[in-house]
């Protein structure tokens, strides 16, 4: 199975990647396009949707990643292994958020995950971040009533800046009490998580419902 070479981070604010990027016909991909979805923004590799589309297979499992090699190598195994209910999309989220929903059964969206994204650390890199005013906008007026969105970082500063920006608009609420998630809601752990558990270190997680 390959594992392609690639650039550790990609700037999404470059030429290359203000495209709107197209979208696939997803008629041709899923074998039962009224299965709830699962949306992975910034999938990387794709691991944790790949495990997550072999576990549940009557949920069907789109990740986005702006790092072709990655796309095309997750799809290669995708394809290995046969499943109809998954698929990896090439594209810039921040330029194409809202033709891949338009182009999706929106009313089938029951789960957006946001997880580990880029820290980019430097103040003014921050515009490179994936969770934007705009994303949140986009999100608040084209998914569905009662959408569940999970977000999880390992930078306390990322986890509480995106934790802001979706709890500024008035359709997301927190689902509970407590500032952070204590437990994944997910049986599957993506790599960054991994990676940062076998660190010992923290990670911030905090769990939306659409009203
Ligand atoms: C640190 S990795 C985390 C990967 C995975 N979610 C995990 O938890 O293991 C963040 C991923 O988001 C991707 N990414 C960053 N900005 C993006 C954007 N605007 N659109 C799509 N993917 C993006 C990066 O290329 C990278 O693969």
């Amino acid at each position: 199975m390959g594992r392609s070479r690639v650039r550790q981070h990609v700037n999404p604010l470059t030429d290359k990647y203000q495209q709107v990027f197209q979208m696939p016909d997803w008629s041709d991909l899923f074998a039962d396009l009224t299965a709830p979805l699962h949306l992975d923004i910034g999938c990387a590799r794709g691991r944790f949707i790949l495990e997550m589309a072999q576990r549940f297979p009557e949920r069907n499992f789109v990740g986005v990643e702006i790092r072709e090699p990655l796309v095309d190598d997750a799809n290669e195994i995708r394809d290995q292994l046969g499943l109809k209910n998954l698929h990896y999309v090439f594209a810039n989220i921040n330029t194409s958020l809202q033709v891949l929903l338009d182009s999706l059964p929106t009313e089938t969206l029951t789960w957006i995950t946001i997880q580990f994204p880029d820290p980019w650390f430097k103040k003014k890199h921050h515009k490179r971040r994936v969770v934007q005013p705009d994303l949140v906008d986009i999100l608040a007026k084209h998914t569905p009533q009662k959408l569940v969105l999970f977000c999880q970082s390992d930078v306390e500063e990322v986890a509480l800046e995106m934790r802001e920006k979706f709890l500024e608009h008035e359709k997301f609420i927190l689902t509970h009490d407590s500032f952070w998630l204590k437990e994944n809601i997910f049986p599957v752990p993506t790599e960054r998580e991994v990676a940062t558990a076998n660190k010992g270190e923290p990670v911030y997680r905090f769990l939306l419902h659409k009203k």
